[in-house]
């Protein structure tokens, strides 16, 4: 199983773990269940408020990760994306470090998730 370790500056470490390959658990739901508080709002993919960032705690690095149209464009309305991250995201097939929380579905890897 996965490891997901939850990090903020306000709030101490939550480290937990994920049940990997159900491809319905995002990272928002995973807080939610651990009564982690990421901020959220629409559940959605449109309001940008459960922005985290996302990285890899083993040298491994990350797996890809689909962005959906939705996410793409608030990643860049917020400034975290632009048009050649995507460009270089869709071509490499590499994963973005910026995510929405409500979005993003959880992988076999273990991840630190800043929020
Ligand atoms: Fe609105 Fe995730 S809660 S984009």
């Amino acid at each position: 199983m996965p490891l997901v370790t939850f990090s903020s500056p306000d709030y101490k470490d939550k480290t937990v773990y994920a049940v990997a390959g159900s491809h319905t658990e995002t990272i928002l739901k995973l807080a939610k269940e651990y009564k982690v508080p990421l901020h959220h709002d629409c559940q959605d993919g449109e309001c940008g408020n459960c922005l985290v960032r996302v990285t890899s705690v083993d040298r491994k690095g990350r797996m890809s990760g689909f962005l959906t149209d939705k996410e793409r464009g608030v990643l860049v309305e917020l400034g975290k994306l632009t048009k050649d991250d995507i460009d270089r995201i869709a071509v490499d097939d590499m994963p973005s470090e910026w995510r929405l929380a409500c979005q993003m579905i959880v992988r076999d890897e273990d991840i630190l998730v800043e929020y």
